[in-house]
Parts: structure tokens; sequence; C-alpha cells
């Protein structure tokens, strides 16, 4: 199981170009969250809500600033280079655009090996196992062993997505971080790759972190959805209730939004009012400028959470759904 425990990450950025003083960026800000094995969990959310940057926590890109993560028995305060390798070995990653990570002089054999290569002192993989590994995951990814010696600029962007999900499972690992994964992609192809990767899953049984601006697609790929708001978890439940019974009014807000259908503009949603800065956030809830059910006591303090599953905060609840 991964687990993030009330984890913070900070970012300090200039004023200005010529400012000296110090900004806080609260790109998350005490979130837990929990992924078990085999479970898909969809994170939503307006852009700079935080998505990346937990899911950057957990590749251990960034460190926690507060709070803490464990993976299996591993925990992030304690562990040891050693053990970041093996929490690698586990945790497979596509990204938005897949040709950014991938050297175009390097043959799509050559690309898809990398982690096995990058690995070989932990991994007990000859020459030809090694190639019959990458054969067999090229071929669950729907290309073919002819495709071996070809570089990255022949194939289009639905297949150079297909190598970039090769290479993340080439170490059949037991999680995935999908982080937009078909986002950049023409819609005819999305569903090609969201097929693809739900077959994929039937047949590897891997855990995911499952990053969208898209709710129809969340609502059919994941099992449980964490919906984000400026640096925090606003809400949490099972993939079949979330939006026709959402508790938080975020939540019910982006149920409710119109999905704008130009799938090239960055954010999905068009809700009304302005996303307030992360930087410098004022106490109290960060939904408050935009809420429904604002009360008196929203702009304190941010709202403890309920131990529930949802965890939407006891005054945001929506009495109907809950
Ligand atoms: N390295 C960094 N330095 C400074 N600020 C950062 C850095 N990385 C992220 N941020 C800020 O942290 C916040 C969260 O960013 P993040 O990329 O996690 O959002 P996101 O939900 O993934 O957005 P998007 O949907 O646009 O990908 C944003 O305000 C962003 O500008
Ligand atoms: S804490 Fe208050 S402002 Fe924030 S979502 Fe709940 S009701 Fe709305
Ligand atoms: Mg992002």
């Amino acid at each position: 199981m991964i687990s993030l425990k009330s984890v913070s990450k900070f970012f300090s950025i200039k004023r200005g170009m010529f400012s000296r003083e110090k900004l806080t960026v609260k790109a998350l800000n005490d979130v837990s969250l929990d992924v078990n094995p085999g479970e898909i969990v969809g994170l939503v959310g307006e852009s700079g809500s935080g998505k990346s940057t937990l899911a950057r926590i957990v590749m251990g890109l960034y460190k926690p600033d507060a709070g803490y993560f464990t993976f299996e028995n591993f925990d992030s305060r304690t562990m040891k280079r050693g053990d970041w390798q093996k929490l690698r070995q586990e945790l497979g990653v596509v990204f938005q655009d897949p040709a950014s990570s991938m050297n175009p002089w390097m043959t799509v054999e050559k690309i898809i090996a990398e982690p096995i290569v990058i690995r070989k002192k932990n991994l007990s993989f000859d020459k030809m196992q090694r190639r019959d590994r990458v054969v067999e995951i090229l071929e669950a990814t729907g290309l073919s062993a002819a495709d071996l010696g070809k570089k990255i600029h022949e194939f289009s962007g639905g297949q150079r997505q297909r190598i970039a999900i090769a290479r993340a499972l080439v170490l059949k690992p037991r999680y995935l971080i999908l982080d937009e994964p078909i986002s950049a992609l023409d819609v005819s192809i999305q569903a090609q790759i969201l097929n693809l990767l739900a077959e994929l899953k039937k047949q590897y049984g891997f855990a995911a972190i499952f990053i969208t601006h898209d709710l129809s697609i969340v609502r059919w790929f994941s099992d449980r959805v964490a919906v984000m708001y400026l640096g925090r978890i606003v809400e949490t439940a099972p993939a079949g209730v979330i939006f026709e019974k959402s508790r938080h009014p975020y939540t019910q807000a982006l149920a409710l939004s119109k999905l704008d259908m130009d799938v090239h503009k960055r954010d999905f949603y068009t809700l009304p009012g302005e996303i307030p800065s992360p930087v410098n956030a004022p106490p109290g809830c960060p939904f408050a400028p935009r809420c429904t059910r604002v009360q008196a006591e929203c702009q304190r303090a941010f709202p403890p959470l309920s131990q529930n599953d949802a965890m939407a905060a006891f005054h945001c609840f929506n009495p109907v759904a809950a």
C-alpha cells in the first residue's frame, strides 16, 4: 500500500525577477491518501491544485516538508538509497508527453529495456530474457517485435504513449503513476489508450494513481476518486458515487460544471469565480471565495476533516448526499 500521511510540500519563489523577497507556494497542504494494492485512485482538481506534486512526492523526486509517506514496508523518513531503488522498481510512471522523456537516438528496444538496464545489479536478466520481456510488454501494448529497431520519431503520438506504457510496465511494477497519460492525445486516440490501460490492468493487476482533468474518464477508470483543491484533498469517495452524491461543495461544483470540450485547453472545468493564489494563502478554507455554503467560521481556519471516507468537513456536508 502507498500511504501519504499529512504530507505538505512548499516551494519558495521570488516575488518578481528583480526582487529578493521570497514567497511561499503551498503546493501540498496536509494531504493524506491511501492507495491499496490493485486499486486505481483517480486524482482530479483544477490546474495548480497539487496533483503532480503529490505524484512527485511518491516518486521520491520531492521530499515532503512536513508529513511522510509509506510504501509497503518503507517509510520516506528513514529510507536509504537502496530502498528508493527498490521502490522505483515497484513504481512505473507515465507522463502526459512521452517523447520528452525518451532519447530520440535510442531504439524502441533500448527505451523499453532502460529500467531493466538501470537496475541490472538487482535483477538477474540475461540478454535473451531481457529481449523476451521487452517483446512481451511491447506486444501487450499493441505494438510488435518488428518495432524493436525503430526510433521514436517513426511513431505517432498514440504509439509513443504505448511505448511509454510498455517502459513503465517492463519490470511488472505493482504500482503506476499515470499523470494525465491521455490529455495530449487526439480524442479518437484517447479512448484507445484508455482501453489499453484497462486491459493491462486486468492482465497485470497494478494499482495506480491516475491524474486527469476529465471527470467522465476518472469515473469510468478509477475505483476511488480524490478531489484536490489548492493543495488539499477535500473529498475522497468511490468513483461510482462521488459526483452523483458529492458531499463537499467543491466536488458538487465540479460535478455541475460545464466541461470544456476543447481538450487541448489545460483546464476542462469552467467553475465560476477565481481560484485563489497558492502563494501566501490566507488561513481558512481556500474554497470560501467560491463556495455557496460559506459560513463565517470558514474564513478563520481550515475546517477539521471528518473521519468518514468522504473527507468533507462537517459543516460542508451536503445533507441530501450524506
Ligand atoms: N518546482 C516548483 N517551484 C515552484 N512552484 C511549483 C513547483 N512545482 C509546482 N509548483 C506550484 O505548486 C502548485 C501545484 O502545482 P502542480 O504542478 O502540482 O499542480 P497540478 O495539479 O499538477 O496542475 P496541472 O493540472 O496544471 O498539471 C502550483 O501553484 C505550481 O505553480
Ligand atoms: S469550509 Fe466553508 S467555504 Fe469551505 S467548502 Fe466547507 S462550507 Fe464551503
Ligand atoms: Mg500536473
